[in-house]
């Protein structure tokens, strides 16, 4: 038996587009991943993997399903085995329930922040007694203050130099952290030898990862990164943001690069608002996460072909975090350079101006898209058509949206209008809740928006909800459980809130769900939608509570009634005549 508790710490921690990618390999399609259905034959991709809810989901022949269903649909695998492998590729440990407690035991690992921070602190120590990396930094151009601003440290050579601070070295801790592996005989050794050293913190300061760079040239891989932990994802950190904060807001901006001697070098030279993605392409939470900080992003990848890459998809990822408030562009350098290279030979003043005339992401998107199309033939037009509109369907920041739209329709030598009418672009009005044709008002899609959002938003659930939610028709008993169940699990997927769901409410019930949560656009702003589906919910219960109220006082005599029945009765009843 594997406690339930555990099933649903995996399903929050896997990503089940890292579990597909490696079965079927996906392309990123807006929100979603798509490809060719692995369940049946087809030419054009109908299957789609959402990273938000955890799902997967083929509009072809209608497998859908969570990481582990894929795992035993695919691999062919029993649940049990299906876990197990999961497991395997985050780097937990399935548990056993125990028989006798009644609590199942949830794993924590602990001091997994105090290892990190003891590790940095030791290879900080280390750079100091090592002449062969302080030469190599100073090589780079590295000052020593800057070194230490970063504390950059130096991991010794050598297989167990960890077992010098780490008592034990066998604490379950250190492999977590990733700070030691371990080899098949479960022997183990430190992950990072011979290597400069760079922390990784979170925006509090804290050490939650490490960057380690070779000195040897011919070592490989150049940089060798902590493996994702509870404390460290990707995907959702930036190198240097932390010590930029200050700078960020001074200067009104930030400035993306690609590597972590990119950030030192800048800091060095007096750029010190520069972060970067580590070793990942920029995605959206990186976005949101600058936006909390200034509302002016620049990018600055390195002048190669992969760094024009990079901007791309980086330039793809922010559409759906858009706002008419943010600025974001990009600047491209010359192709033999880096940004390192660049301040250390041009310096901060000239550094400065490439960054003041970068080009505006909207620019670049035209002139992306218009690069290998000349745009005289009428195919011409038609495929420029066919590349903008993906992009145009993930903006929803009104104004930018439509300065766009107009351009790409000049470009296409069609009017706005007609444009529009031919392409599926969201709707850019105002208030959703209004503009939202498909919403009609019958209390069941009501109750549906409500559990559909909440299950993306489970955090945004309210005890108080409860107190009007009152009934037992299937709506609502699904609307209450989904309500109780996201108060229990605030920072769950979806998909754990739906495993929880499956022991409480009918199956059936929730297959449709899936379904429906599929169907969900989750580009929309989730926190007002629930608000506005609360909202309209809760008008619909209290004129219920008003009609029976009516209801029950008209049968009685007039006579009979209160002074406070009375009023009541003049109040409602004039309300329901001005509608
Ligand atoms: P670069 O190769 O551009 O690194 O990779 P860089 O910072 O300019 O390196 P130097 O100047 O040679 O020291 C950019 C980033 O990609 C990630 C790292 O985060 C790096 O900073 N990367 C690169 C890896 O994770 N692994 C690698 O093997 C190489
Ligand atoms: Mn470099």
């Amino acid at each position: 038996m594997i406690p339930e508790s555990f099933i649903q710490e995996l399903l929050n921690r896997v990503d089940i587009v890292d579990v597909i990618d490696k079965c079927t390999p996906l392309k990123k399609a807006g929100a979603n991943y798509s490809a060719c259905c692995p369940f049946h034959n087809e030419k054009s991709p109908s299957f789609t993997v959402s990273p938000t809810k955890q799902f997967y989901h083929c509009f072809g022949c209608g497998a859908h399903g969570t990481a582990v269903g894929f795992l035993m649909e695919y691999q062919g695998l029993s649940f049990v085995e299906a876990i197990n492998e999961l497991a395997r590729m985050v780097g937990m440990i399935v548990p056993q329930e125990t028989r006798d407690t009644s609590k199942p035991e949830h794993k924590v690992v602990l001091g997994l922040q105090d290892s990190l921070q003891q590790a940095a602190q030791y290879y900080k120590a280390e750079l100091k007694k090592s002449p062969r990396a302080i030469d190599y930094l100073k090589s780079r151009g590295l000052s020593g203050q800057v070194a230490a601003k970063f504390q950059v440290g130096y991991a010794p050579a050598g297989w167990q130099n960890l077992q010098n601070i780490f008592p034990n070295y066998e604490s379950e801790a250190l492999s977590v952290a990733g700070l030691v592996v371990e080899n098949e005989q479960g022997r183990r050794y430190d992950r990072f030898r011979d290597r400069v050293m760079f922390p990784i913190h979170d925006t509090k300061g804290q050490v939650i990862g490490f960057g380690g760079r070779v000195i040897n040239p011919e070592d490989t891989p150049k940089y060798y990164n902590s493996p994702e932990t509870p404390l460290f994802q990707k995907g959702h950190e930036l190198y240097g943001l932390f010590l930029a904060r200050r700078a960020i807001r001074d200067a009104g901006r930030a400035l993306v690069v690609e590597g972590y001697m990119d950030v030192v070098a800048l800091a060095q030279y007096g750029i010190e608002y520069a972060v970067a993605a580590l070793g990942t392409a920029t995605t959206p939470f990186h976005i949101t996460k600058l936006m909390r900080q200034t509302d002016e992003v620049v990018f600055c990848f390195d002048g190669d072909n992969a760094g024009r890459t990079a901007a791309w998809r980086a330039a793809m990822n922010a559409l759906p975090a858009l706002t008419d408030g943010l600025k974001l562009s990009f600047l491209f350098l010359p192709k033999e350079h880096d940004p390192d290279s660049y301040v250390r030979e041009f310096g901060k003043e000239t550094f400065e101006l490439e960054i003041k005339a970068a080009m505006p992401l909207s620019q670049y998107i035209l002139k992306h898209l218009s690069e290998d199309n000349p745009l005289l033939s009428q195919e011409d037009k038609v495929r420029f058509l066919n590349d903008a509109e993906p992009i145009m369907q993930q903006i929803h920041a009104p104004r930018s949206a439509m300065y766009l739209r107009k351009k790409v329709a000049e470009l296409a030598q069609l009017s706005i209008d007609e444009m529009q009418s031919l392409l599926k672009l969201p709707n850019l009005t105002k208030a959703p809740a209004q503009a939202r044709p498909k919403l009609t008002r019958t209390t069941s899609s009501l109750h549906k928006r409500f559990c559909l959002t909440m299950l993306m938003r489970p955090e945004l659930a309210s005890k108080d909800d409860l107190q009007w939610i009152v009934g037992n028709s299937e709506d609502e008993i699904i609307l209450q459980q989904t309500i109780e169940t996201c108060l229990v699990h605030p920072h769950s997927k979806p998909v754990v809130i739906m495993r929880e769901l499956e022991q409480k409410v009918d199956a059936g019930v929730i297959r449709e769900l899936e379904h429906e949560l599929h169907a969900l656009d989750e580009t929309i702003d989730l926190a007002k939608e629930l608000a506005g589906a609360r909202q309209q919910l809760k008008q619909v219960y209290l004129q219920k509570n008003e009609n029976e109220l009516l209801a029950h006082i008209s049968e009685k005599p007039l006579s009979t009634l209160t002074d406070n029945e009375r009023n009541l009765l003049k109040s409602l009843g004039a309300k329901s005549k001005s509608k």
